[in-house]
C-alpha cells in the first residue's frame, strides 16, 4: 500500500511537472519539412517522448477542472483511466536511450497501443455527458462551460493522435502500405473533389439504409488559382472527409425529411468547391426544390 501510494503521488508530481509545459504548435508545412528530408526516427522519437506527455498531462490537468458531479461519472473516470495509463506508459521512455536497440521499436508498439486504447474516447466521453445530464439535469451555465473543455477537449486529441499517426506511417512497418505520395497522414496533393464524392457516397449509403432513398450529388468547382484544373490542396484527407460525411448526413437527412412526399422526387445535394487566393472552402447545400443550377 505504501508503495502504491508513494508511486501515486510520483505520477501526480510528474503530471504536475509536463502540464507546466506549453504544447508545441505545428504546421502542416512542419509536418511536411520534417517527413520530407529524411525523417530521423530518434529525432522524432526524442520529440515525441516529451511532447506527448506535455499533451497528455495538460489535458489530464483539464480534466481536474470539470464539476466534480461530472468527473464523477463512470464514462469520465473510464477516459481518464486511459489518459493517465498511456501518460505512465509513456514516462517509461524519459530515460531510454534512442541508441538502445529496443528502444525505437518499444516506442512505435507502445504509440499503437496508446492509438488503440483512445480510439473510444469521443463516444465514451459523450456518454459520460449524458449520464451528468440524466441525473443533475440542464444547467446553462455549466453547459457552455462544459461545451468549452469538449471542444477544447476533442481538438487537443485530434492532435495528439495526429502526431503519433505521423510517426507510425513514417517509421513503422506498415509504411508500405501507405500511400506512397503522402507525407505520414497529409497529402501534398489532396484533390478535393474526389474526396468530396468519397463522403458523399459513404454518407449515401447510410441515407439509403435508413429512409430507402438519398438525394444526388452535384459538384461545382471554382479553381481562381489554376483556372479549370482539379482544386488540390495539402491537407490530411481523413480530416477532410470526416467534416464533409457530417455535412451531407446533416444535408441529405434535411433534403429527405423535405421532400420525401415530393411527387418530383428529391433534389439534389450539391457541393461548390472554391479555391480562392488565400482559402479553400467548400459549401454544401441542400437545393431548393429543383432550382436552376
Ligand atoms: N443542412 C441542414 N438543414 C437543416 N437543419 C440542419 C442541417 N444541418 C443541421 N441541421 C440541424 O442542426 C442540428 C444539429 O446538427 P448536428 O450535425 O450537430 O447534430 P445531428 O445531425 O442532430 O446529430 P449527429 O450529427 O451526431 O448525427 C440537427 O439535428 C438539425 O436539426
Ligand atoms: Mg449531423
Amino acid at each position: 500500500m505504501k508503495l502504491f501510494n508513494y508511486l501515486l503521488k510520483d505520477v501526480r508530481h510528474k503530471i504536475e511537472y509536463y502540464s507546466r509545459f506549453s504544447p508545441s504548435p505545428m504546421s502542416i508545412k512542419q509536418f511536411l519539412d520534417f517527413g520530407r528530408e529524411n525523417a530521423c526516427e530518434k529525432t522524432s522519437y526524442m520529440f515525441l517522448r516529451k511532447e506527448l506527455a506535455v499533451r497528455l498531462a495538460n489535458t489530464m490537468r483539464e480534466v481536474t477542472l470539470l464539476p466534480p458531479n461530472l468527473q464523477s461519472q463512470p464514462s469520465v473516470k473510464l477516459v481518464e483511466s486511459w489518459y493517465s495509463q498511456s501518460f505512465d506508459e509513456l514516462l517509461e521512455y524519459e530515460t531510454r536511450s534512442p541508441e538502445d536497440p529496443h528502444t525505437l521499436n518499444d516506442f512505435l508498439d507502445i504509440l499503437i497501443k496508446i492509438r488503440n486504447r483512445h480510439n473510444d474516447v469521443v463516444p465514451t466521453m459523450a456518454q459520460g455527458v449524458i449520464e451528468y445530464k440524466e441525473k443533475f439535469g440542464f444547467d446553462p451555465f455549466i453547459s457552455s462551460n462544459v461545451q468549452y473543455f469538449l471542444d477544447r477537449f476533442y481538438t487537443n486529441r485530434i492532435s495528439f493522435r495526429m502526431l503519433i499517426n505521423q510517426h507510425t506511417l513514417l517509421f513503422g512497418d506498415a509504411t508500405f502500405l501507405a500511400q506512397p505520395k503522402h507525407i505520414g497522414s497529409i497529402d501534398p496533393a489532396c484533390n478535393v473533389a474526389e474526396v468530396v464524392r468519397d463522403a458523399y457516397e459513404t454518407a449515401k449509403m447510410l441515407c439509403e439504409q435508413y429512409y430507402m432513398m438519398a438525394p444526388e450529388l452535384k459538384i461545382g468547382e471554382f479553381n481562381s488559382k489554376t483556372p479549370k484544373k482539379p482544386i488540390q490542396v495539402v491537407y490530411v484527407p481523413s480530416h477532410l472527409f470526416h467534416m464533409l460525411f457530417e455535412l451531407f448526413k446533416n444535408s441529405m437527412r434535411a433534403t429527405v425529411e423535405l421532400y420525401e412526399n415530393n411527387s418530383e422526387g428529391l433534389p439534389p445535394v450539391k457541393a461548390k468547391v472554391t479555391l480562392g487566393k488565400e482559402d479553400l472552402s467548400i459549401k454544401v447545400q441542400h437545393m431548393p426544390i429543383f432550382a436552376k443550377t
